[in-house]
């Protein structure tokens, strides 16, 4: 059975969706089957992967409103050696769609059931906001992946995100932290690695040894529609997602057969 990770902070452009995408290519890269899920309105993920959310014919939008369908319908494979189950634009709207509905926040983690059979890791992106998409995100995970920005107010975020965990505890017990990364540091500077230690003080060994720089080539890569290691395999950007996939591996190997 694999395992379904969700990257959670509920702060904008701190990374979660570019360590989703690079994150799972690295782990595809070394042989297992990972899954990645687009579950925000914005499309970035399906962006990133260079699929057009305004052309497919099923998205997580589908997987949302039928969960008894499964989700392999909605799944596209694609050439970065992950597959997919893309966002779209009708997306946006099913928030409100929704909201009547018995069971809400559970349609994500009915859907996936089967496909847990299937991946070694399922990455599951979801918006900043607290709202229906983020809860089905978390109520679906085993494990919330956190993004922490090394800046002056990195740690500032955590408390709300730690408050939001608790209360999915309600409906999903196993929900634990998975790991804090580091992302977006600037290590030339003395604040970076100050804000460093606090968040390794406070988080232990949460904290993943693998911190991401800031580096524009993770940046530029999304805009081209390819992930990072194609479009700069060589760059510290890239080099530092394969590190954290292997340490997602020796932290969170999938149990059951999985081929290698
Ligand atoms: N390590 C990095 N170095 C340079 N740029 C980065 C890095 N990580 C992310 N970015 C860029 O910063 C911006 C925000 O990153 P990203 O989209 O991954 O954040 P997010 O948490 O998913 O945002 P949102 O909450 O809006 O979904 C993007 O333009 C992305 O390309
Ligand atoms: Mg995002």
């Amino acid at each position: 059975m694999g395992h379904v990770l969700a990257l959670a902070m509920q702060k904008g452009g701190v990374g979660k969706t570019t360590t989703a995408l690079s994150l799972g290519v690295a782990l595809a890269e070394r042989r297992w089957r990972v899954l990645l899920i687009d579950i925000d309105p914005q499309a970035n993920l399906t962006q990133g992967l260079g699929a057009d959310p305004s052309q497919l014919e099923y998205s997580v939008y589908e997987v949302l409103l039928n969960p008894e369908r499964g989700s392999a319908f909605a799944t596209l494979s694609t050439d970065a050696g992950v597959d997919l189950i893309p966002s779209s634009l009708l997306l946006a709207g099913a928030e409100l769609e929704l909201a009547g509905r018995v069971g809400r926040e559970l349609l994500l983690r009915k859907a996936l059931r089967a496909a847990r059979e299937f991946y070694d890791y399922i990455l599951i992106d979801p918006p900043p906001s607290l709202g229906i998409f983020s809860l089905n995100a978390l109520a679906a995970a085993h494990h919330v992946l956190v993004p922490l920005q090394l800046h002056a107010y990195a740690l500032k975020a955590m408390p709300q995100l730690e408050q939001t965990i608790e209360l999915v505890r309600e409906i999903n017990p196993g929900l634990a932290i998975g790991g804090v990364l580091c992302t977006l540091a600037d290590r030339r500077t003395n604040l970076c690695h100050e804000i460093e230690q606090q968040v390794r003080e406070r988080y232990g060994p949460l904290v993943f040894r693998t911190v991401i720089p800031m580096n524009v080539k993770l940046a530029e890569a999304p805009i081209a529609g390819m992930p990072i290691n194609r479009y700069a395999p060589g760059s510290a950007g890239a080099q530092a997602y394969v590190a954290l996939a292997e340490e997602i591996e020796q932290r969170l190997a999938p149990g059951g057969s999985h081929e290698r």
